[in-house]
């Protein structure tokens, strides 16, 4: 995945027409464009592959089984033409390397989700962040999840994985994060859904947050 806006879509959207326009519409403005269950479930995986055209694409669907389950989900998601999967890591390293070996016989990449953004991501996964993310480094993984509503914990495990991983970053705009913060934290990139997909133009939406990010990056 090139890193030039470092903004990826979250592209939340239940109507495969929306979906197709709002990704023609940005993709000057993300990197990447993040796919997950709500559009999928309501399209079917062949959006992969439609969307594939205008960025590449990370499928969100947060693996989180035994390892053979595991293995046959990532199999599924890389033959549908995706660029990387999100997995969990709370589920241990023998389902993680179930999939970090999926994805390189695709030449793919894996995403683990260390922390989650929203309140309740505080509660159970925020005590075990730090040895999921060392387990990620550990196991070969492309990168982590982790989130920008508390940039102080991206600064925090940015520091404990140093260059080793990339981070992708949601909660930015409808959950309260600041691209620039969580950029300037240690992210390399932002995830962002509703601000961008719900903005009345998608477009200048993304095209605002990646100028944002660019600033930061600058240091103005
Ligand atoms: P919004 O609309 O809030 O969308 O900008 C955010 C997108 O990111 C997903 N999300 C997460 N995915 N770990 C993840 O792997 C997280 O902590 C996390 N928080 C949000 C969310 O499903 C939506 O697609």
């Amino acid at each position: 995945m090139e890193r030039n806006t470092c903004v990826i879509l979250a592209l939340d959207v239940t109507d495969r027409k929306e979906a197709i326009r709002i990704a023609e519409d940005v993709r000057e403005f993300v990197d990447a464009i993040k796919v997950g269950y709500p559009l999928i479930l309501a399209t079917g995986l062949r959006i992969i592959r439609e969307l594939a055209e205008f960025a590449p694409i990370i499928a969100d669907f947060k693996v989180a089984d035994i390892p053979n389950t595991n293995r046959l989900i990532c199999e599924q998601v890389f033959e549908a033409g995706a660029d990387a999967v999100i997995v969990q890591g709370f589920t241990g390293r023998d389902s993680l390397d179930a999939c970090i070996e999926v994805a390189s016989e695709y030449r793919k990449d894996v995403f683990v989700v260390s922390e989650m953004s929203h309140p309740g991501g505080a509660e159970f996964m925020q005590p075990v962040a730090e040895a999921i993310a060392k387990m990620a480094a550990e196991a070969g993984a492309f990168g982590l999840v982790a989130p920008a509503t508390r940039p102080e914990r991206v600064k925090r495990i940015r520091k404990l994985i140093g260059d080793k991983l990339t981070i992708i970053s949601p909660g930015v705009g409808a959950q309260g994060g600041k691209a620039s913060d969580v950029i300037a934290a240690g992210a390399d990139w932002v995830i962002v859904g509703r601000s961008i997909y719900k903005a009345e133009s998608p477009k200048e939406a993304a095209c605002e947050i990646a100028a944002e990010i660019e600033a930061e990056l600058r240091g103005e």
